[in-house]
């Protein structure tokens, strides 16, 4: 292998700029050329496609977002598509990719794998954690301390108004975000896409609440299809106790966005140097990830189908520590 490319894929996540840094400087390294791809997949079939050297990621790894650009591609989906981003990574000798992204991007970069048998390494960048073969993703870490300090800043206002505060977070279909936002925002409840909560299983809990002198409740609600949105279920429990002073929030892309975290950059660090290792070692298709703090490949037919349960002792822990 002598010349590989990376490219960031799908939602933007925060450490994604400390792990383009991390693939580059690594590949640099160990004596590769480096492209980086701007706009994912789309950029790989329109050839927007640069070489990449050292201080190219100069002054990145502190920063949130992504500097190569992200894009959720369509075209990549077609047989067409494919065939226009393979011509172009042939014209410039491309022989590896390092693709930063979710499961959408891990199932393109699949599918490229089988039809090109181009090698391909994923690294786990979302903020929704629900990678397969991962403990945690690039940008996780950040998305649930934004996501606190918001919830510590509701919870100050919830406390002067007596106020119940539905507030609802990302994580797509995951409510890997919503339970450790549960914890450690010190929620009465966590609502997430992995369990059934009920409406009345909501005013049970603020019934009780409120038996207990409590004054103010956080009800801390991932969004996903299961349980509707925040707003719903705020109005049938507004309609059933309409005593409650309630309020909703949604949090929404400011999760995305941001300083990364230092647990955020080196876990980035890490995943990019195992990438271009697993690269050189003759790696293929394989998504990158760490798992009780070691690395580990999986095959991305694997890391895209397997879902990653969620901790239900996490749930039980939320419950426990808002009696
Ligand atoms: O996958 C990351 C994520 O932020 C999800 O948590 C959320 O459901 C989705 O992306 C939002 O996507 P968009 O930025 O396209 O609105």
């Amino acid at each position: 292998m002598n010349s590989i490319a990376v490219f960031t894929s799908g939602g933007d996540a925060p450490g994604m700029n400390a792990c383009v840094r991390s693939v580059v400087r690594n590949a640099l390294h160990l004596g590769l050329d480096v492209y980086g791809i701007k706009y994912g997949y789309n950029g790989m079939i329109e050839g927007d496609i640069h070489k990449m050297k050292s201080y190219s990621v100069s002054n990145i790894i502190q920063r949130g977002g992504t500097i190569l650009k992200s894009a959720r591609s369509r075209t990549f989906m077609t047989l067409e598509g494919r065939k226009k981003a393979f011509d172009q990574l042939q014209k410039r000798n491309i022989d590896g990719l390092v693709a930063i992204g979710g499961d959408g991007t891990f199932t393109g970069a699949n599918l490229f794998y089988e039809e090109y048998g181009i090698p391909i390494i994923g690294i786990p960048g979302t903020i929704d954690n629900d990678l397969f073969g991962s403990d945690y993703t690039i940008g996780f870490d950040t998305a649930v301390n934004t996501a606190l300090n918001a919830i510590d800043s509701i919870r100050d206002t919830a406390n002067s108004h007596d106020r119940v505060f539905f507030i609802e977070v990302m994580g797509r279909n995951s409510g890997y975000i919503a339970i450790q936002c549960g914890i450690g925002g010190g929620a009465e409840m966590v609502m997430v896409p992995e369990t059934s909560t009920t409406i009345d299983d909501v005013i049970q809990n603020l019934k009780e609440g409120r038996g207990k002198d409590k004054t103010s409740s956080i009800i801390v609600v991932a969004e996903g299809k299961v349980h509707s949105n925040a707003h719903e279920i705020a109005n049938k429990v507004l309609s059933e106790l309409p005593e409650l002073d309630i309020r909703v929030s949604t949090l929404g892309h400011v999760q995305r966005g941001g300083t990364p975290t230092a647990f955020d950059r080196i876990l980035a660090s890490k995943l990019g140097m195992a990438a271009i290792e697993g690269l050189i070692s003759g790696k293929k298709a394989v998504m990158v990830g760490i798992i009780d703090n070691q690395i580990q490949y999986t095959n991305f037919k694997i890391a895209i189908t397997k879902s990653k349960p969620i901790d239900e002792n996490m749930l039980r822990m939320v419950k426990i520590l808002s009696i």
